[in-house]
């Protein structure tokens, strides 16, 4: 396991903590296909993947999918982008973006596609650190400096952003300050964007 995702596991205890999250807010089901996007080195998809038919991480860093490869042979990876997913329309159950949004450019594109590619009914996990109190300022001030901007990080920010969006999101839990997860079902039968 490389340095980061030792420091990641042990010291933040960041895996346990956010599978653990995941497990409880979807229904997983053993016949359920599982897209993690932005997934890194898989560390969250490995902890899913005995609940579940098949996991698979789409990540835009090679280095990282290589090591991932190397270190978790049961979860899939690909390399590809969130804002253009190499996965048919409607065919997947559940799309995790876990610490992923305040990463990525253009967060809007991001859900579009998870929403194309999830099926009726399914769902997204959205899992973001909360920043609040001076700590949190101070980390979002260094993150909209080191990334150039910051996707809305407080819930009711969150949600309002997901609302313009057309998403319908709930809070499902708080763990500690750091983690908010966020629900989004689509409604049943809305058609989903072909490509
Ligand atoms: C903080 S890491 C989180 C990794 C993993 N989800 C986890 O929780 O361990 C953010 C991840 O977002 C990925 N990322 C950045 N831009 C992206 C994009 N446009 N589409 C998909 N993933 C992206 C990064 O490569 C990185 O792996």
């Amino acid at each position: 396991m490389a340095a980061w995702d030792v420091a990641l596991d042990r010291l933040w205890g960041h895996y346990a903590l956010s599978s653990g999250v995941v497990t409880r807010s979807l229904p997983l089901g053993d016949s359920d296909l599982v897209l993690d996007v932005g997934g890194g080195t898989g560390g969250v998809s490995a902890r899913l993947r005995p609940s579940v038919r098949a996991v698979t991480v789409v990540e835009p860093s090679e280095p990282l999918t290589r090591r991932g490869r190397g270190v978790h042979r049961g979860v899939g990876f690909v390399v590809g982008d969130g804002r253009s997913l190499p996965v048919r329309t409607g065919s997947v159950d559940h799309v995790l973006l876990v610490e992923v949004l305040h990463h990525v450019d253009d967060a809007p594109a991001v859900l579009a596609e998870a929403a194309r590619v999830l099926r009726p009914g399914g769902s997204i996990l959205i899992e973001e650190s909360e920043f609040g109190g001076a700590f949190g300022r101070l980390r979002r001030w260094a993150e909209s400096v080191l990334l150039g901007g910051v996707w809305p990080r407080s819930r009711p920010e969150l949600l309002e952003a997901l609302g313009r969006l057309g998403f319908r999101g709930r809070v499902l839990e708080q763990e500690g300050f750091v983690v908010v997860a966020v629900l989004l079902e689509r409604p049943l039968g809305e058609p989903a964007t072909e490509r």
